[in-house]
């Protein structure tokens, strides 16, 4: 994570003002993919990257963002908050403020300085880590607090209403109420949640094909489209299966026939994942690590082939690391289409893993890869 002491510097050489500061992770998800969005279940960790804000309240009325990674200010009037976003960085805060604001909240002008190190467009949830840390930030002003699943909900909605992105709330979720050294199954319709402890002798390696992934782009509403398209022929013939969690892969067998090829294969992944996560999350509390990285594989096998939400290179990642000492498991991880994938490894070999793995991945198509060993950190905060 960047240096707070950094960031505070910053918004007093610009703003001449004392802020108050968060932090706020991005996130990996270990299993579970494009299942939130159909009230199934995710289970991610977050991540020691992070989005740190740094506000102050101001007198004439502005909203003035200045983001550190863009080099670039945008100033709003608090009175008179824009409807949408108008496809600029400013619109995942502003989203945040003004759903806050439609929830009733007086908004005052403050100066707000954003920072962060989670990657940008690489399935980390960059986009949720700003959200996140703008909230709080933002909430700090207006003096409330919310509970962890609202106030992720609502960071939810600023990205679904306001930037018009139409993700689920798993990254917002984990972005608030993760937990250090620990993953988190939680289950996307009630937002209930199971806390597994990730054994000290576990690393996470994340590594990056390079290739940019984004939520908003066409492929994510693409396949969501066609879960609910399987879903809906579902529940034409059966009651309440309102969402692909509801289902079964009898459903499949029964009335599969009736779907076009694409919206089944969909639904197949997104059914199959839903039994996968929760016996991950099984498998993780009783320590079977053998078995959790059987899921992850088979979770990827069902990503790339039926989902079709991988790419080449994202292949390849979870193929070189195969037979590397100490991997556990690998799959690509997030939105897909490029990104991350994450690697469960033995601790003691995560350093000589993450090197083979860019060395092959590097020999294989010319590009040198990010590769990261994290551990699972905290929720979003305040830092001082
Ligand atoms: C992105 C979205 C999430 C989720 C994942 C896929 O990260 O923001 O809500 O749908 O993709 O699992």
């Amino acid at each position: 994570m960047h240096d707070p002491a950094v960031l505070r510097n910053l918004h007093r050489d610009r703003y001449h003002a004392e802020p108050a500061l968060f932090a706020a992770p991005g996130r990996v998800n270990l299993i579970g993919e494009h299942t939130d969005y159909a009230e199934g279940f995710v289970m991610p960790a977050a991540i020691n990257f992070a989005t740190l804000a740094a506000i102050s309240p101001r007198s004439d009325g502005k909203i003035a963002i200045y983001s550190e990674n863009y080099e670039e200010e945008k100033s709003y009037d608090a009175a008179a908050l824009p409807a949408k976003g108008i496809g600029h960085w400013s619109d995942y805060p502003m989203g945040v403020v003004s759903i806050l604001a439609g929830e009733g909240h007086r908004i005052p002008g403050f100066s707000l300085t954003i920072w962060g190190d989670v990657p940008l467009g690489s399935g980390l949830s960059s986009s949720a880590a700003i959200e996140v840390a703008t909230a709080l930030a933002v909430l700090s002003q207006v003096g409330a607090e919310y509970p962890g699943p609202v106030l992720a909900r609502l960071c939810q909605r600023a990205e679904n209403e306001y930037v018009g992105s139409s993700c689920g709330i798993m990254d917002q979720f984990i972005s608030i109420n993760a937990k250090e050294n620990h993953a988190l199954l939680l289950d996307c319709r009630d937002l209930s949640y199971k806390l597994a402890p990730i054994p000290d002798h576990v690393a996470l390696v994340i590594a990056n094909t390079m290739v940019k992934h984004s939520v908003a782009g066409g492929d994510y509403p693409t396949r969501r489209r066609e879960s609910e398209a399987a879903c809906a022929i579902i529940a034409s013939h059966r009651a309440n299966v309102p969402f692909l969690r509801d289902a079964t892969l009898e459903d499949l067998e029964k009335w599969g026939s009736e779907m076009e090829p694409k919206p089944l294969m969909r639904a197949r992944h997104v059914i199959g994942e839903n039994l996968r996560t929760v016996a991950a999350c099984e498998a993780l509390l009783r320590g079977d690590m053998k078995e959790l990285g059987r899921l992850m594989a088979e979770a990827h096998q069902s990503y790339s082939g039926d989902f079709e939400g991988s790419c080449v290179e994202a292949d390849a990642m979870v193929e070189l690391a195969q037979g590397l000492p100490g991997l556990i498991g690998a799959r690509l991880t997030g939105g897909g289409f490029g990104g991350c994938t994450v690697n469960l490894v033995e601790q003691k070999e995560a350093a000589g893993f993450a090197a083979e793995l860019g060395k092959r991945y590097t020999a294989r198509f010319g590009i040198v890869p990010q590769i990261h060993v994290c551990h699972a950190s905290s929720g979003a905060h305040r830092l001082a």
